[in-house]
């Protein structure tokens, strides 16, 4: 089969590796690709927002399948733009169709189809321009912190947790009358605020069955103890230890079965991955948010775990026959940990000459922001540049292995965090 997968993050570079092991594969393509892909499959300099370009890549190098990494197209419509095209209609695409896109794509449509199927989410309700005033009294009726969330994609930026209650009127009023997140915060979603850890599940389905890809926690903030900025997510460990059975089981039957149940009912075909967004409260499973692709860094962790064929896993997808498949994980843990350009998440300067690559040879090197010099050479391209992944029995020795890495490589800049994980040793 020839794949072509679209992207070009640490996330699409571990799908990439992923797929270059299938026996099923025959050519695989990265669009637009990084320096890392580049050595699973051709990249191709194609935007993933490109839709025509992307239909001339898939004409061209004779595609069978497309895998779609981030949301952007996912909630623009790619795969309905296939298969309301002639020449690619029978191309399968894993990833949504705009329907249920929504799951991310809108916070006010993903809370209601929660609320219509059972599953366990916090308190809320949404506001426009036309109900100010009662979000201002709705706010009056939580008690803090306040959270307030764009409804629209906001690049991870749309969602205020905010102490006082005149500071959070004063931001709704900025999202709702001032577009502080632009046209995404036309409408906004105040919830309660949920008290307990975070970590994330992963769902791939064909619209009837699905598998539970392992679990996932990452870490969001740019300095060590959770302090500072909000980021991409700075690493990840799979699994999680204070998810254990008792607890995914009740994920599986409260959230993950109504859900697809949900989906089917609303008559919408979903083939691709759902990123379930988790807070344990006690014990007990809330959602935070639905994304309709998976999660970076999560997925540097989670796939690597998978012990199956990718492809063939993608295939089942494809084609509904996704219960017929074998799926398999294996029981070390995996901790990826990321390397960042100094700066970010705010400003950066990008460029920057690798060094020390073959080096880090305890780890998996996936590359999330890099390409290629002229002369070959790896060149910094992102904020995130790498994430770092490893194997072990257990946090420590996994994690160990990916900061030994981080120490072999170079370029001017670098930073990560050294507390990956440690929250997570007993
Ligand atoms: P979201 O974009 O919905 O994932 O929200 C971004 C982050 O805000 C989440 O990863 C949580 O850390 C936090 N968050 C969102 N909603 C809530 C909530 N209801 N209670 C507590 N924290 C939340
Ligand atoms: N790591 C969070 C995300 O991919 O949205």
């Amino acid at each position: 089969m020839n794949v072509l997968v679209l992207g070009s993050g640490g996330r699409e570079h571990a799908l990439a590796w992923k797929l270059a092991q299938s026996k099923q594969l025959q050519n695989l393509y990265i669009a637009p690709g990084n320096a890392g892909t580049a050595h699973c499959g051709t990249n191709v300099a194609v935007e993933v927002n490109d839709f025509a370009g992307i239909k001339n890549l898939v004409w061209e190098k004779d595609i069978n399948l497309v895998l779609v990494g981030p949301e952007d197209p996912l909630v623009k419509g790619i795969h309905d733009y296939f298969l309301s095209d002639e020449v690619l209609r029978d191309v399968p695409v894993i990833g949504p169709k705009m329907d249920g896109a929504q799951l991310e794509g809108s916070k006010d449509f993903s809370k209601q189809f929660m609320v219509r199927h059972g599953v366990p989410t916090a308190r809320y309700a949404s506001f426009t321009a036309t109900n100010l005033e009662e979000g201002f009294a709705f706010l009056e009726t939580l008690s803090p912190p306040y959270v307030l969330k764009a409804d629209g994609l906001a690049g991870g930026k749309g969602v205020l947790i905010l102490d006082d209650l005149a500071e959070a009127k004063t931001e709704l009023k900025n999202m709702i009358m001032a577009a502080k997140f632009g046209s995404a915060g036309n409408t906004v979603v105040i919830e309660e605020f949920l008290k307990g850890i975070e970590l994330s599940v992963f769902v791939l389905t064909d619209g009837k069955s699905y598998k539970l890809l392992p679990s996932a926690k990452d870490y969001k903030r740019i300095g060590v103890g959770d302090t500072g900025l909000n980021t991409g997510g700075m690493g990840a460990i799979s699994p999680v230890p204070f998810a254990d059975k008792a607890f995914l089981d009740k994920v599986e039957e409260r959230i993950v079965k109504p859900t697809i149940a949900g989906l089917n009912k609303e008559g919408i075909d979903y083939r691709g991955f759902i990123f379930i967004g988790l807070m344990n409260c006690g014990g007990e499973p809330y959602v935070i948010e639905y994304n309709c692709r998976m999660g970076d860094p999560e997925t540097e962790v989670v796939i690597p775990r998978i012990k199956s064929d990718l492809l063939d896993l993608l295939n089942g997808v494809a084609t509904q026959t996704l219960h017929e498949k074998n799926y398999e994980t294996t029981a070390e843990t995996a901790a990826t940990v990321v390397l960042v350009s100094g700066g970010y998440p705010g400003d950066y300067t990008k460029g920057k000459e690798v060094s020390g690559l073959n080096a880090a040879f305890d780890s998996v090197v996936f590359h999330s922001g890099t390409k290629a010099g002229t002369n070959g050479e790896v060149l910094t391209n992102g904020g995130r540049v790498f994430a770092l992944t490893s194997f072990g029995n257990g946090i420590e020795e996994a994690v160990n292995k990916s900061f030994a890495s981080a120490a072999k490589i170079s370029y001017d800049g670098k930073y990560f965090r050294s507390d990956i994980g440690k929250d997570l040793m007993s």
